[in-house]
This record gives structure tokens, sequence and C-alpha cells, in this order.
């Protein structure tokens, strides 16, 4: 396993202040048209880029206690005829609009934010804030605002406006959690020849309950399950291949009490046991075969890159090899409810490592390796690769190949040679999760644009970069009047509202 003590320590290629002001809050809610541009938007590029992630980080000047817990805050880029448009709004969440109205925080948030007046005024508050900040869903025509603490809220694509809380005509019972990452199943198989949206939601507990949902184009569910795994569970993400979904069960345990006795908020009580196993848990979309639980190493996992079948080569004939990537971390970052996260070392924490885990249903085992040494995060892919073996991967990455430091570029790692691209944006520009958008007469896999928000601490401005996907160099640089706060999630849609 490589660790991030077994770096050696390297010059930093930013600066803690640079860094610390892209946390700065963005109350405002602007619409205009990006003029300010260098390079050429491509002709070719149509469409609208939506981002999701927190804008607010204190409420009136009271600093909110993790970045998780800030308002969701959508962005919208519409790209056409070679011109940018942007528009920002806050999600109207009852929180959102009670606290900006009261002008204070009075909600508890997941990740530790705490009503003022000490644990007095938490205590027994188990009422949480729904704060829809991590992505963004556009499915049969309807756009969707998601958090994974409970219900999504529909929001207008042209406008941005709230439409309120969608409990998606009955499937949802009230305060259900729901995915903050869906995949899209591309299809484009005989036997299932029509994109899919797969969704599941998780209610957790001593023992915790996963239900998936597969609907059609037309928003119908085609599919529902439901199935129990012991214990309590912290699942962000999951992947998909063409027979099953994949969840890692990291090793972690909750005890409540510090919650609920007003001390700490839900995601502090999480605590990572680095002697118990990562699970691997294997739902096979056909509900009739049966579930299957394969352990590894310790190890956490927010994100995966993909996941695809392959024959097994002892047994062609039997269960398949699941090949499964993700971003892995030799142990779960806890913010204490006394650290401020703007003062985190970065250097005490483990770099995220993209790793390779193949399961091996026939004998219920797993191996893994790790595709190399860099700090990466958010990884994507061509949206037509998901579940099926993808050759190219492109992810936000840390500026130095090894260690673990905030994401200052963008790493492309092709699957089949293990060579990198990198493309850099230090030292005073800090990246979100990159986009890949295909070209619309693609032939090759990686012809198309990477669309990257980054933060620009010269300017305290974000600026939307356009890179050629093959090569990473930058066709336009689209200068913003201000600044974007580190957001979480987006999603191209190859279509324009208006
Ligand atoms: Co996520």
């Amino acid at each position: 396993m490589v660790t991030s003590t077994a770096a050696p320590a390297l010059a930093a290629t930013y600066s803690r202040e640079d860094w610390q002001r892209g946390y700065q809050s963005q109350p405002q809610e602007l619409d205009y048209l990006i003029t300010d541009c260098e390079g050429q938007v491509p002709l070719a590029l149509e469409g609208t880029l939506f981002r999701n992630g927190p804008g607010l980080l204190d409420i009136q000047g009271q600093r909110i206690h993790h970045p998780f817990d800030g308002d969701g805050m959508i962005c919208q880029f519409t790209l056409q005829n070679g011109q940018v448009h942007f528009r920002n709004r806050y999600v109207r969440t009852e929180g959102y609009v009670a606290e900006q109205a009261a002008g204070k925080i009075l909600y508890r948030g997941v990740f530790g934010t705490q009503k003022p007046g000490g644990w007095l005024a938490n205590i027994f508050d188990l009422k949480m804030k729904k704060i829809a900040n991590t992505n963004v869903l556009y499915w049969n025509d309807r756009f969707w605002a998601l958090w994974e603490g409970s219900e999504p809220y529909r929001i207008d694509p042209a406008t941005l406006e709230t439409l309120g809380i969608d409990r998606l005509e009955g499937l949802l019972a009230e305060n259900q959690p729901f995915t903050a990452h869906p995949r899209i199943d591309p299809g484009c198989r005989p036997t299932q020849p029509e994109e899919r949206l797969v969704a599941f939601s998780v209610k957790t507990g001593p023992s915790s309950s996963i239900t998936v949902y597969e609907f059609d184009p037309t928003g119908a569910v085609v599919q529902q399950q439901t199935r129990i795994i012991p214990g309590f569970a912290f699942l962000h993400d999951f992947a998909i291949t063409e027979h099953y979904y994949i969840f890692f069960q990291n090793p972690v345990a909750l005890n409540p009490l510090p919650f609920v006795f007003g001390f700490q908020g839900p995601g502090q009580c999480l605590k990572f046991q680095p002697d118990r196993p990562t699970q691997a848990i294997v739902i096979p979309r056909d509900p009739a075969q049966p579930m299957q639980v394969l352990e590894t190493d310790a190890c956490f996992v927010f994100h995966h890159a993909n996941a695809f079948e392959v024959p097994n080569p002892n047994n062609p004939q039997g269960l398949p090899n699941l090949q499964v990537d993700s971003i892995c971390y030799d142990f779960l970052p806890v913010i204490n409810p006394s650290t401020d996260y703007l003062e985190i070392d970065f250097d005490q924490l483990a770099p995220g490592l993209l790793w390779r885990s193949t399961l091996n249903l026939q004998e219920q085992s797993i191996q893994r390796h790790c595709w190399g040494d860099r700090c990466v995060e958010f990884p994507s892919l061509h949206p037509d690769r998901v579940g099926q073996e993808a050759r190219y991967y492109y992810m936000g990455a840390a500026h130095h190949p090894q260690g673990n430091a905030p994401l200052q570029g963008i790493v492309k790692l092709d699957l089949q040679t293990g060579a990198e691209q990198f493309k850099s944006f230090a030292p005073r520009s800090f990246v979100n999760e990159p986009i890949f958008v295909p070209h619309p007469q693609a032939q090759a896999e990686d012809e198309g644009w990477l669309l990257v928000l980054t933060y620009n601490a010269e300017r305290h401005c974000s600026d939307l970069v356009i890179l050629n996907a093959q090569t990473l160099d930058t066709e336009a640089t689209l200068h913003l009047q201000q600044h974007i706060p580190y957001g979480l999630h987006g999603t191209f849609v190859p279509k324009v509202f208006n």
C-alpha cells in the first residue's frame, strides 16, 4: 500500500492562502454572456454544462463547519455558436430560505455544522438541513439537484428556478435518501438497446438496505430490488456493469451518541476501522440471482471511475470477473469538531489513488493493483463506456506526481498503455471535476473536449477551461466575473435550454 508518509516532502506548488480563498462564499446570483475569452470556443461544442456544489461557506459571517454542509448552488454554462452564457442560482431548500431570512444558522449539518449556543442548543435536535449540493441529473426532460441525505429537488433546467422536493411520483417516501451518484447505462446491447438510468437509495442503521431502481427513457421504473446488508453503510457511489451493481462498503463504524447529544454532526461520528476489511457488495441486476460479498484490505472509497466484466480465464463459461476502478484512500479523513478544514495539513492525509480491483466471483476473492502514485479525484470517462471497458479516464490531480495536495491539474490515463498525460494549472489555479464531452462526429474514444471549471486565485475569479481531450491543449479559457467556490459534481447535456 502506498502511504502519504512514504513520499518525500516536495516543495508546494500552491500557497495555502490561495487555496483557502477558493472557499469564500459566493452569495451573488448572476446571469451574463461571458465576453472575456482567450482562444476559440469550438462551434461543434453545443449544449449545457451544469455543476453543483456548496456556494455558501458561511451564513452572514457565521462559518459552517465543513464545505459538505454548504447550500447547493447550481451553475449553468450554455455553449452555443461559439459563445458561453453563465447563470447561477441557489437551490431554494427550506433551510436556505429560512436561514437567509433569519440571517443566521438555524440547522445542524451532517458534517458538523452546529447551531450557535454549544451543545445545549443542539442536543436532541436531529433535524438536518436538506442541502441538495452534491450533483445534478437530467433524465426524461427533467432536471434535479441531488444530495444523498434525502429526496432530490426538481429544478427548471432553463431558469434554474427551484420547483420543490420531488418524490418521483411516489417512488420515494418522505425524507427517503436518494443517491447523489446515479449512473446512466448507455445500453447499446442486443438485450438492452436503450439507455437506463440506474439509481439507488440506502437506509442505514444496525443493518442497511439498498434499493436499486432502473428507469427507462420515459422515466418509468422498469426494475426495482432491495437487498439487506449487515451493519452501518456509508455508500456514496456505486458502479454498474452489464449484469451487476457494485458497492464498496467502507470499514467504518457509526457511534451516533455524540451527534444525538449535540457535540458532533453524524458525518463526524464515522470512525474508520483499519483492522476490518473493505467489502465489495455485488448485486446481480437480475433480482433472482444471489448477492455476493467479497472482502479486501481496508481502504476508503468515495468514487468509482468505472467497472466492466471480463471472462474468468480459469472458467470462461462461469461467472465473469468484475474489474472495478476506484479512487482509494488508506484511511478516512476526519474533520474533528475542533479542526478548521481550512487549516488541514495535506501532508498528514492519505492521497486518493486510482486502484483496480479484480473481483473473482467464482473464487469470491479480490486482487488489487494501483495505477500510479499521483493523487487524483473526480474520475470521468466517455459516457458511452460506462459499465464497459474504457480506454481513457480523466481526473482532477495534484501537480506533483506523488504526495497529497490540492487538485491543480488534469490527468488523462490511457488504461491500455498505462501512459499519463498531464495538464497543470499550478501555481495559482485549482481545478474541479473534469467533464468529458464527445465530439458529435467522433471516431476515437478521446475525440472531444474536457470542460474544467478552475478557481484562479490571481484574479479571485473562476475560469471555464475547454481542453482538447486528445492533446490536453487549451482551446478556450472563459474568464468569469466572479469566483465559484470549489464544487462537487456536474453533467453535460447536449441540449440548449431557452
Ligand atoms: Co461524489
